[in-house]
């Protein structure tokens, strides 16, 4: 039996798997089973910040690797540490708590939210989140996800949430309360299509939660990590978050979440209110160290650099409607249908992302302009042809 066949008697059918069974590949670079070629434009989902095999990353991980696996919370370890000042140094933000992916970050995130609401008050326990957000696959996270698609059949739920309109500041004001004891959102809702949040709203956002005593908590988790042309996208707009949660390209391929926390939550969460097995095992946080330590302002001017080259290389083609994004987290609205486009590019030796009727583009951050100008060439053509 071959790999797909295995895979599909023995593997939950949760994945919409496509017909593509990859065997390894070097930075931008993937090759399948057979031998055959492909450019990556998805980065795993924005998680080989420095694509396939990164030598620098390798090292990092198996110097780690060599010394000790796993040691438990119980004890001090060094790369655990060393990422969470490094985390906190350049984003002036005070303490970090480390799970292993993305919603258990968000996770955190609510619990935290909670605490600092029920707190000051027993009914202060209401988080904001946004309509067609995505903030995680676990029952809480899916509470916090403002898309129905996402609820059928998982009833019931945590409560607690309330879903507002993306961009819509009179919506958020009318929601707001003393109850509130959060406002949670991303930046761009890469689920959700690739949809930026306005400067207006996120600002407004920030000035409601400061007003109402509620946290302002941004979901990075794809657009963290340099992916938007800056470490964290949160650095490009007028607000410091309480909390930011991120996981994905932090770990450069390995299982790692973080929660970080501004100075005035510096507390948050006392001994035995939280915690987790695998959160910041060594060689994870090894990987995330080398990963957070090279994603300098070298390398994020060569992100915006790219997001120019593929902006300028499509926006005008006949068949793109729209484009939206920021850095290397892109969302191309085409007039054929973003799936069609998706398997003509994988016929042809490209991989890209779909997101809602977006075709979604989220390539390494060290993609070489050759593989870069490669791709393209394919997704034009996919355009065109698909
Ligand atoms: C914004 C955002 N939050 C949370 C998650 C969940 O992350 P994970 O799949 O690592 O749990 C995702 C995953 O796509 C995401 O895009």
């Amino acid at each position: 039996m071959n790999i797909k066949e295995t895979d599909k008697q023995y593997i939950m059918g949760t994945y919409g798997r496509v017909d593509l069974a990859i065997d390894h590949g070097q930075g931008s670079t993937l090759y399948d089973t057979d031998g055959k070629k492909y450019i990556d434009f998805g980065s795993g989902i924005a998680v080989n910040t420095f694509g396939a095999s990164d030598p620098l990353w390798i090292d990092a991980v198996v110097s780690q690797l060599n010394k000790i696996q796993h040691t438990s919370n119980y004890y001090y370890t060094k790369p655990c540490t060393d990422l969470a000042k490094l985390l906190c140094t350049k984003t002036k933000m005070s303490k970090v708590f480390f799970s292993n992916s993305g919603a258990e970050a968000n996770e955190c995130a609510i619990k935290a939210a909670r605490k600092y609401g029920t707190d000051k008050n027993p009914d202060k326990n209401v988080i904001i989140t946004l309509k067609n957000s995505f903030h995680g696959r676990t029952i809480t996270t899916l509470s916090a996800t403002g898309q129905d698609v996402f609820h059928t059949n998982f009833t019931p739920f945590t409560e607690g949430f309330v879903y507002v309109e993306a961009n819509n500041i009179n919506e958020l004001t009318a929601a707001m309360n003393d109850n509130i004891c959060g406002i949670m959102f991303e930046l761009i809702q890469g689920e959700g299509g690739v949809l930026p949040m306005t400067k207006s709203f996120v600002e407004a956002a920030a000035a409601l939660a400061k007003k109402y005593d509620a946290l302002l908590i941004i979901d990075e988790v794809q657009t963290g990590n340099g992916r938007c042309g800056t470490l964290y996208a949160h650095q490009q707009f007028d607000i410091t978050p309480d909390i930011f949660t991120t996981a994905k390209g932090l770990g450069g391929g390995l299982p790692i979440g973080a929660t970080v926390f501004s100075e005035k939550l510096k507390d948050i969460l006392p001994p035995g209110s939280h915690g987790s097995t695998f959160g910041g095992n060594p060689i994870a946080a090894a990987g995330a160290v080398n990963i957070l330590s090279r994603i300098d302002d070298n390398l994020l001017a060569e992100v915006k650099d790219k997001s120019k080259i593929i902006i300028s290389t499509l926006e005008s083609l006949d068949g793109v409607e729209n484009i939206s994004g920021m850095g290397l987290m892109l969302g191309i609205k085409t007039t054929k249908p973003a799936k069609d486009i998706m398997l003509y590019c994988l016929k042809n030796g490209l991989l890209v992302l779909t997101a809602k009727d977006k075709v979604r583009l989220l390539p390494p951050l060290n993609i070489t302009k050759e593989e870069l100008k490669e791709g393209l060439e394919i997704l034009k053509d996919a355009i065109k042809n698909a």
